[in-house]
């Protein structure tokens, strides 16, 4: 219960920041405490920004940028317009999303991708988790044939089963990856965001996050990487039926 009370309390107080900054969530600050601790976004980048809505992190990569940078937004939700970006309505695993993604750059590759994304809860943890993580991979492969050589990619994720398999798929494309937790996100125990620096195109020749994603979680899952069982010998035992009276 207290510590309830103590989660419910430092969510406010975020709140209360967010409102008297003029972001529009709390969230902005996890993104402004993600940058003060890596320095990720310059003056003058291109950012996409996945599951913007309702723009608080649009609001602080802009900031960011300056006014020489350019940063769009994508969410399934309308976000009120944001002076100085451009915010697209959609789902970002549709390819008519994609394309009006695509549409904006024109060409441009992008400097970073910064994702908050978390799809619509329905309260079974792990399906929502499970779910959560095919996302983000989802995400990946969209993207990161758009990330500029030695760009960075930020996404939140949700701990659970999974979440060292997507280090493992994700990792040899980035120079550094690690797992993040700001202070703003602290009271919320199952979140963290994984900090994936400086993009090595060369390093991997084909980009399927997913499909490394998926193989690696059914080896887990399958218990394929347990060693093989002994030799099975044959047996000359066998289970007759019991005669009826
Ligand atoms: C935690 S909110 C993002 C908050 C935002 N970063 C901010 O600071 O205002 C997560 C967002 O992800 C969006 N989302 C979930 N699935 C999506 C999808 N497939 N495509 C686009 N957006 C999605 C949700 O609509 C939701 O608005």
């Amino acid at each position: 219960m207290a510590d309830h009370w103590i989660e419910n309390h430092k969510r406010d107080t975020w709140r209360r920041q967010a409102k008297a900054s003029g972001y529009r969530a709390r969230s902005a600050f996890k993104l402004k405490q993600i940058q003060e601790r890596f320095k990720l976004i310059d003056k003058g980048d291109v950012i996409l920004d996945v599951g913007c809505f309702p723009g608080g992190w649009t609001q602080v990569a802009l900031e960011l940028v300056g006014e020489e940078g350019d940063v769009v937004g994508v969410d399934l939700e309308p976000c009120q317009p944001i002076e100085g970006a451009v915010l697209l309505v959609g789902d970002i695993t549709d390819p008519h999303t994609q394309d009006k993604v695509l549409a904006y750059l024109n060409g441009r590759q992008l400097n970073s991708i910064i994702s908050d994304i978390s799809p619509n809860i329905t309260g079974k943890w792990d399906m929502d988790q499970a779910i959560a993580m095919t996302l983000v991979t989802e995400v990946f492969d969209f993207a990161l044939p758009f990330l500029c050589k030695g760009g960075h990619f930020v996404t939140k994720l949700f701990q659970g089963v999974g979440v060292e398999e997507l280090i493992n798929a994700v990792r040899p494309h980035f120079e550094d990856v690690r797992r993040h937790s700001p202070h703003a996100s602290r009271n919320s125990s199952s979140e963290v965001y994984l900090i994936c620096r400086r993009y090595q195109p060369w390093a991997v020749a084909d980009v399927n996050i997913s499909d490394t994603y998926e193989l690696e979680l059914n080896k887990k899952l399958s218990g394929e990487d347990i060693e093989e069982g002994p030799e099975i010998i044959k047996s000359s035992f066998s289970v007759r039926k019991k005669k009826t009276e």
